[in-house]
């Protein structure tokens, strides 16, 4: 949830910190703020809001020194205001923490009890600070006191610790909370995700759960929480500085949408065989797998669910195996019953969502085998499934997920086809598959030269207070994502129902002010899902449609359509929901919302 950073090198730790900050502002956003240790003192300034604030508070008189931290914050506990923005400190330790310290109420009343400590903020990570200090008076080490402190601790963290009297020394602990080390030959970075280090170096290394990283300039130590030294492989981080920048779009999320058809090209690439009607994933190569299991458990959060929900009616049809599919945060208390025939699908974009990451581990806990469909390398999840692919859509910096979603549902057929061709899927079928998805680019290319349309019923609409979106079988859970895309980000109330379902209860909503947005293109239930149309219109609905290229009879229902190609039904919900992302991406637009970091926001959501 929050973006954390630190540097111990050669160079001046500010400007290092600062641009990491404004790399990981997606992850957070209420406030931030940076410390620097500079010959036994350490500065500690920070502001409410956006980065900039911070930095134009340290323009005047920046803190010098090599070593720092700094954080980005999405508040947990406490307003999000200068006084609860991190770095916290204790005396002589200056913290920065990302995840939640669920028994700080305990700790802090032990403090107060028995260290006579006393606190400035309502942060959990202030209690942590404290207690690191008072372990401190006691231990040889930096590291020793918070190995000692972090021993007491129930719940998740990435933490970054300095001690004004040790200054030449960074050390970095993670429990639940992504946190990896950047190497180079002076410096080491320490970072919530590889988009804070990239340009200084494309060497990292992943701390696990319950480690500790001892940081000096260009050298580092790893122990566990046995204290016992463990050593972990460096990877070469493939991202360049063009993938995490706007790229002359307006916004992120624009370049994301935008970009489908190269990633989509991207997770395709190597891994279609027309001939055999096949795909070709390496996480899936042991054809044992397709007569092992007995069904499928779809795991995932938000845009990733609807994806899974998607994918459940596509895996079906090309699988013949039934597929169910739970929300992360349901299933993980929810006591499932699952048996070891099921192949746990793990969907996730960031692979450090909370909720998802412990239903991977409750899935491993039962011995079920699992499977990611995951975007972040080197992402906890991507560490810890048994098997999975990597949807190569390249960083997502939006916080509104678009071009993961059309990966992770291409992701899903892929799945679908190699182990459908496993079982009974006749090869002419995979073949009317692959074609399918070697189409894709060119057609969602066709949609987003439409972009202008798109804007201008956008602008036209986007008073509207309500929105209900439509859509039937798989036009369902893109009607599902379609709603999601834009109350998260234009903050309109939008709801989306099968449009079967209308009659029994939602029709009751339909009336002028209401905007009606229906997927109406041809495919098997074209004419069933016209009579649901008629409803609407009978009623009075304002309607948008969306229906396939040459489709003149949708004219009769609405002068406003947007026109989708005609395609495999495997492949028709992705397309249908292009125009989405940009209606709803316009929309905002036209509402002025911050469409890259919308309110309330963050785009990994690694707390629960
Ligand atoms: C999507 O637009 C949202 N930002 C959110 O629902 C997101 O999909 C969800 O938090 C899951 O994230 P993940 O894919 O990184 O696990």
């Amino acid at each position: 949830m929050c973006g954390i950073i630190g540097y111990i090198g050669k160079d001046k730790a500010l400007p290092v910190l600062l641009d990491g900050l404004r790399r990981m502002e997606y992850r957070g956003y209420d406030s931030a703020g940076v410390a620097l240790l500079d010959e036994g003192k350490t500065t500690v300034v920070k502001r409410q809001g956006k980065i900039v604030n911070l930095a134009v508070a340290l323009k005047e008189h920046p803190p010098a020194g090599h070593l720092g931290i700094g954080h980005t914050r999405w508040a947990t506990h406490g307003v999000p205001n200068e006084l609860n923005a991190h770095p916290h400190q204790a005396g002589r330790i200056t913290i920065v923490h990302n995840g939640i310290i669920e028994n700080y109420a305990e700790l802090k009343a032990e403090l107060k009890a028995k260290h006579h400590r006393t606190f400035l903020s309502d942060t959990d990570t202030e209690v942590l600070a404290h207690l690191i200090a008072v372990e401190r008076d006691t231990t040889k080490s930096l590291e020793a006191a918070v190995l000692a402190a972090l021993l007491q601790v129930e719940g998740t963290f990435g933490v970054l610790v300095l001690d004004d009297q040790e200054p030449g020394k960074l050390v970095a602990a993670r429990r639940g909370s992504p946190l990896l080390l950047g190497i180079s030959a002076d410096a080491i970075y320490l970072a919530s995700d590889a988009t804070a280090v990239i340009g200084h170096t494309d060497r990292v290394v992943y701390l696990d759960d319950d480690e500790i990283a001892v940081c000096t300039p260009g050298k580092y130590d790893i122990i566990d929480f046995e204290a016992q030294a463990r050593q972990h492989e460096e990877h070469k981080i493939e991202l360049e500085l063009g993938a995490i920048e706007k790229a002359g779009y307006d916004h992120f999320l624009l370049k994301e949408i935008m970009e489908q058809p190269r990633t989509i090209a991207d997770i395709l690439r190597g891994r279609l065989d027309l001939e055999a009607g096949t795909s070709r994933l390496g996480g899936l190569s042991d054809p044992q797998i397709y007569h092992d299991i007995t069904r499928f458990l779809t795991i995932g959060c938000g845009t990733a669910y609807y994806a899974g929900l998607l994918g459940q009616y596509l895996l079906e049809r090309l699988t013949g195996l039934p597929v169910d599919i739970e929300f992360a945060s349901e299933f993980r208390y929810r006591e499932p019953i699952v048996d070891g025939r099921a192949l746990g699908l793990i969907i996730t974009q960031s692979g450090e969502t909370a909720d998802t990451l412990a239903s991977l581990r409750e899935l491993k806990r039962r011995d079920i085998r699992t499977f990611g469909l995951v975007n972040v390398i080197g992402s906890s999840v991507a560490r810890e499934v048994d098997g999975g692919m990597y949807l190569h859509a390249g960083p997502e910096i939006s916080v509104a997920s678009t071009k993961a979603f059309t990966a992770q549902v291409i992701g899903h057929l892929l799945v679908g086809l190699q182990i459908g061709r496993g079982r009974q899927l006749p090869i002419t079928e995979g073949q009317a598959v692959v074609k399918a998805l070697q189409a894709l680019p060119a057609q969602v290319q066709s949609i987003l030269d439409q972009r202008v349309h798109i804007q201008k019923l956008a602008k036209k609409f986007a008073r509207h207070k309500n929105v209900m979106y439509l859509g039937r079988d798989t036009l369902y859970p893109v009607a599902l994502e379609a709603a999601l895309k834009l109350k998260e980000i234009s903050y309109i109330h939008a709801e989306a129902y099968a449009s079967g379902e209308m009659k029994h209860g939602p029709v009751a909503l339909i009336d002028p002010d209401l905007l009606v947005i229906f997927f109406n293109p041809k495919n098997s239930l074209y004419d069933k899902t016209r009579s649901n149309l008629e409803e609407v219109r009978a009623r009075g609905g304002r309607l948008l449609l969306v229906g396939t290229e040459g489709d003149e009879s949708l004219k009769a229902f609405s002068e406003d359509i947007i026109y989708i190609p005609d395609s495999s039904p495997y492949t028709q919900p992705i397309l249908a929901n292009i125009p989405m992302q940009l209606f709803a991406y316009y929309v905002a637009v036209e509402r002025g919302t911050d469409v890259d970091q919308p309110r309330n926001l963050a785009k990994s959501v690694t707390v629960e």
